[in-house]
């Protein structure tokens, strides 16, 4: 999950990091009110999941309630590249005498940690990072390590910080390496970290992504969440536990096990081909050992999507043999007609793996007209794309 400017700065804040007061608001009286309460000169800026933003005029500058307000007007509403702004913070202004970038990333690529940290930073530093790389210092950190004080010098000492500010930049990197771990991210970027007039460090900016594998830790983040940009299907489905992702197709598509479904959108997206493009509705892993109630929680999310025309039902049974997964279908259809849904698209299953045969009788046997069965997965996503494009 992405953080806005806001929430990172909170979560600096919240680890002692040197950050300005400040606020968030939704409306330019409010904004007015936090240039009240800060009092002098502030900055109002534009709260979008995106770089860029003093650039697109999404920063600016106001002496007093009065022009506090202005901005906030001007600010809420503009699109910065293709994100409307809904919020804005409004911040005391800092006497900026330099700019400073700094960052703790995943090198995934590298399989390590990685600081970045320049003292070119400000708004221009992918140009600098472009046309004169040896002023971006990259420095891999060991998982294990960490960053302590001698890392953190070593950091300082070869991205040539100014001496004057190197013992306040030793304990910002530590400090925001704490933060990275403690938080579990997987960025936080600080472009500005800023010198300001009297020579203290602020960390003026603040881009976070936290791992949701590990939202598990941190049931705080949860209120970070932006319930407003989430999808609903997506919403439902995580309330169910369900693994599950939309896409812009129209077959509906659910599985057991990860690599099974992705493997089940590509030779969806194949066959669609022949239909006029007929493509997967989404993504759903109901896991290996799926109840009937699990499947009808997937059915009932997948059969919700309004765009979703057929569903291929693609089961591999291994630890839950094919029967109990058939059992799982037959039973979760009953569920949903008794909680009063309406099943009326078609369902194009595919069992194989263990105890295929049996898992095939029952699903025969049970005889439902919206349940057609098809034994290989191409043969299966073909019929599928095929029943989804006569219902379009
Ligand atoms: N509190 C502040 N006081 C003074 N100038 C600021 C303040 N916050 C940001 N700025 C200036 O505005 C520029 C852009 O703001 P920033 O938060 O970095 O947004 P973005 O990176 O999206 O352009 C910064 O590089 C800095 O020069
Ligand atoms: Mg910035």
């Amino acid at each position: 999950m992405d953080l806005y400017e806001y929430q990172g700065r909170e979560l600096f804040d919240r680890h002692g990091l040197p950050v300005l007061d400040g606020g968030v608001a939704t409306t330019p009286a409010e904004a007015r009110e936090i240039a009240e309460r800060l009092g002098g000169r502030v900055v109002v800026k534009a709260q979008v999941k995106v770089g860029g933003r003093g650039k697109a005029g999404g920063v600016k500058l106001a002496d007093g309630v009065d022009e506090a307000q202005a901005r906030a007007t001007d600010i809420l509403g503009m699109d910065i590249k293709g994100h409307t702004v809904h919020k804005v913070m409004v911040t005391t202004t800092a006497a900026i005498t330099e700019e400073y970038y700094f960052s703790y990333l995943l090198d995934r690529a590298n399989r390590t940690f990685l600081c970045i940290a320049s003292t070119a930073g400000g708004m221009e530093i992918e140009q600098v990072a472009h046309d004169a790389p040896e002023k971006v210092v990259k420095l891999p950190i060991d998982a294990n390590k960490g960053v302590d004080e001698a890392t953190a010098r070593e950091i300082v000492t070869k991205a040539a910080f100014p001496a004057e500010v190197a013992e306040q930049i030793v304990e910002i990197a530590q400090g925001l390496w704490k933060a990275f771990v403690a938080e579990d991210a997987t960025l936080v970027e600080v472009n500005p970290l800023a010198k300001v007039d009297g020579g203290k460090v602020l960390l003026l900016d603040a881009k976070v992504t936290l791992d949701a594998n590990a939202d598990f830790r941190h049931p705080d983040h949860a209120q970070w969440e932006d319930k407003s940009a989430v999808d609903p299907l997506e919403q439902a489905a995580k309330a169910k536990d369900l693994n599950y992702v939309k896409l812009d197709g129209q077959v509906g598509i659910i599985g057991n096990g990860a690599g099974l479904v992705m493997s089940t959108l590509d030779v969806v997206a194949y066959a669609g081909e022949e239909f006029g493009g007929v493509k997967p509705a989404n993504f759903l892993d109901i896991g290996g050992g799926a109840s009937a109630a699990v499947m009808a929680n997937g059915l009932e999310i997948v059969l919700s999507d309004p765009a979703v025309k057929s569903v291929f039902v693609n089961v591999f049974g291994g630890i839950t043999a094919c029967d109990a997964v058939a059992n799982g279908i037959v039973q979760a259809l009953d569920l949903l007609k008794q909680r009063g849904e309406t099943v009326d698209k078609p369902l194009v299953v595919r069992l194989d793996g263990n105890n295929a045969e049996e898992g095939r009788r029952i699903l025969d046997s049970a005889n439902n007209p919206l349940v057609e069965r098809v034994d290989t997965m191409d043969g299966a996503a073909k019929r599928a794309a095929e029943l989804a494009a006569a219902g379009v």
